[in-house]
Formats: structure tokens, C-alpha cells, sequence
């Protein structure tokens, strides 16, 4: 079933674990997570990003991502990922996302604030979650690249003012995290999750989670994370597949047999994080 971004994380920000949310570019990556959600019994969030809306349109990602969603026997919600143009996000909640992030984070706090509020206060009158990002979380995503000396983590004071003045359900921060493929391990700051936590009250968001070893994952959700991005992971996982089916393949020409591997193999890690993250028994 469809449901809003805020009724599967308040249930897990009340209950101490994480859901995860995985981006979708296609009909095969949509199908992996869905199989994987009702294989464990997880809820479960499907997101898109600028990039993934502009390679499979509007039209076509919405349409899976509520048929999927709606014919799921788990609650599903159809998300927004670095919503960062204002009519991008429009566009998503007419086409019946049920939440969306804004992402103003490369703007100064004056500004992040008011783009947020704005996008906050037009959403919530339509019934649609909103997640928010402060502090700049490093990595490249997309269309969104952010270097090492650019990303700064989430001031714990400051976002207590912005989460108050924007009224946003649930908060992306930087903790050491950052998208895309990691050069070395990567050190998260345990204690500015946990200060956070304890001043926000309200579902944080951890982005870049893939490659993050699996015990700084858990400690993230212990510490009060309740929404945890993957994109890189399946993307390897999808490449790896169609890599080594066309290895033992090499003649093979239907989409079906070559894609059908890697749908598999998407699946299969999505179901071992949901056991991590601890959505896992939850729907
Ligand atoms: P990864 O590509 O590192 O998994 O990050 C995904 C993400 O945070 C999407 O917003």
C-alpha cells in the first residue's frame, strides 16, 4: 500500500530502527525492492532522483512506483530524492508522490530555511512528507557534487532552529557520510548523531550509506538515524549481474534473461539490509 513518508518513519523513529530507502531508475530495480520488502515483511521507501526522473520520465516513474506501491502487501512510500528545483518538486507531488526532500543545503541558513518552509508549507496542505537537508553531505549524486573541502557536517543548534521554523517531518544530516563510491573507510561522528537525536526529537536521514561497514550502520540506527539512502550498491549489484550473465552469455540477446540475474541480485541485497537497518518483521 501507498502511504506517506512520515507514517513509516514515525513508526520506526518511536520504535528504534531504520527504513531503507532505495533509488529507482527502472522497472527491474523497483520490482528487487519490492520482492525484497515483502520477502522480509519490511515497510520500505521507494526514491527517485532528478536524475532518475529525467532518464525514465515523470509519467513512467510515477505510474511504477504507485503500482508497485499500491499492489505491495507492505507500506510503500513513492519519494522525492534532492528535490533541489522548486518545480521539480511540484511536479512530484502532482504526479502523487507522498513525500519529497528539499534540498537547499548548498544555500546559506536564511535561505535554506525559507526554500524549505515554502516547499513544507505547500506539501503538508496536500498531505505530503517532507525531509530537509542541513549541514552538506559529500559525495557526488547526480546532478549534486559536493567535494571533501565543500562538505560540512550538521550544526546540532542550528538545526533545532531550522526543524522549528520550517516545520519539515524529517532531517537529513551530515555525519561523515558522503554518496558514491568511498576511496577509504568512512568515519561517521557518532556523537553528533546522537546530540542531534536528543535535540531534534524527529526521524533523521542518513544519505551515502552504501559501502558503510555494516556495525557503523547499526550504530547510526541505534544512535537515532530512521531512514538510510542506497543507490551506489545496487547499482553494482545491477552491473554485476548483467556483467556476469553476458560473461556465461555472450550470444544472449533477450533483455528478459539478461536483466532477470540482476534484478535477482539487487534483491538479495536489499533483503540484507533491511535485516541491518531493522526493518526487517516491521510491516
Ligand atoms: P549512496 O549512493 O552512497 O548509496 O547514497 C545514496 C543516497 O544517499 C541517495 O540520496
Amino acid at each position: 500500500m501507498l502511504v506517506t513518508g512520515n507514517e513509516i518513519l514515525q513508526e520506526a523513529h518511536k520504535n528504534g530502527y531504520a527504513v531503507g530507502a532505495f533509488n529507482i531508475n527502472n522497472m527491474e530495480i523497483i520490482q528487487a525492492i519490492i520482492a525484497a520488502a515483502e520477502e522480509t515483511k519490511s515497510p520500505v521507501i521507494l526514491q527517485a532522483s532528478q536524475g532518475g526522473i529525467k532518464y525514465a520520465g515523470i509519467e513512467y516513474i510515477a505510474a511504477l512506483g504507485k503500482v508497485a506501491a499500491e499492489n505491495a502487501s507492505v507500506p510503500v512510500a513513492l519519494h522525492l530524492d534532492h528535490g533541489t528545483d522548486f518545480e521539480e518538486v511540484i511536479k512530484c507531488i502532482r504526479h502523487g508522490f507522498s513525500s519529497v526532500m528539499v534540498d537547499a543545503s548548498k544555500f546559506p541558513l536564511e535561505e535554506n530555511i525559507a526554500k524549505t518552509k515554502l516547499i513544507v508549507d505547500i506539501a503538508h496542505s496536500v498531505g505530503v512528507s517532507v525531509e530537509a537537508e542541513l549541514g552538506k553531505i559529500g559525495g557526488t549524486e547526480d546532478h549534486i557534487v559536493v567535494t571533501e573541502r565543500e562538505a560540512t557536517f550538521t550544526d546540532p543548534d542550528e538545526a533545532v532552529r531550522f526543524v522549528e521554523e520550517t516545520g519539515v517531518d524529517s532531517l537529513a544530516i551530515a555525519v561523515g557520510t558522503a554518496h558514491g563510491v568511498y576511496k577509504g573507510e568512512p568515519k561517521l561522528d557518532f556523537d553528533r548523531i546522537k546530540t542531534i537525536k536528543e535535540k531534534l526529537n524527529i526521524p533523521l536521514v542518513l544519505h551515502g550509506s552504501s559501502g558503510v561497514p555494516e556495525e557503523s550502520i547499526k550504530n547510526a540506527v541505534y544512535l537515532g538515524i530512521n531512514k538510510v539512502n542506497i543507490d551506489t550498491d545496487i547499482r553494482a549489484a545491477f552491473a554485476q549481474g548483467v556483467k556476469d550473465f553476458l560473461k556465461e552469455n555472450p550470444d544472449n540477446i533477450d533483455p528478459r534473461k539478461i536483466l532477470g540475474p540482476a534484478r535477482l541480485r539487487m534483491q538479495e541485497i536489499i533483503m540484507d539490509k533491511m535485516h541491518i537497518f531493522g526493518s526487517a518483521g516491521r510491516a
